[in-house]
């Protein structure tokens, strides 16, 4: 990936964190969903007093892009306070669209944390090929 679009990527990761809606966690999330076209989807977390009705900040980005009809995605990238990394549920729903997408995360800052491929984080995982 060439650095202008890394850039890109991580401003626009911060940019999804700075609307996070987190009144019960006060831990803000943002992520920003490269499709191969090169339009990049924010996301933030979006939580709820019902606590199960949150939804993730990479879920929020997929869910956005889908929507919009994109599909194909190279890249996300997430932005936290400390190098937190998708969680379970994230990795699974990303995983449905490219398991060989890569999973950047990136500080306040700017800077990188670490970099994976979501087949890093969701080896073996589940796919529609195991479906009758
Ligand atoms: N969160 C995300 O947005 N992405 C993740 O992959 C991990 C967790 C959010 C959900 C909740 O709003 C807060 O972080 C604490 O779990």
């Amino acid at each position: 990936m060439i650095n202008e679009t890394l850039a890109a990527l991580v401003a626009k990761a911060a940019e999804g964190r700075s609307r996070a809606y987190i009144p019960y966690s006060h831990y803000a999330v943002g992520a920003a969903l490269l499709d191969e076209d090169g339009t990049i989807y924010t996301g933030c977390n979006v939580e709820n007093a019902s606590y199960g009705g949150t939804i993730c900040a990479e879920r929020t980005a997929l869910v956005k892009a889908v929507s919009e009809g994109a599909r194909r995605f190279t890249t996300i990238c997430v932005m936290t306070e400390n190098g937190g990394s998708p969680c379970g549920i994230c990795r699974q729903v990303l995983y449905e669209f490219n398991p060989d997408m890569s999973v950047i995360l990136a500080s306040p800052s700017g800077a990188i944390v670490k970099i994976y491929t979501l087949r890093d984080l969701l080896p073996d995982g589940f796919g529609a090929e195991k479906l009758p």
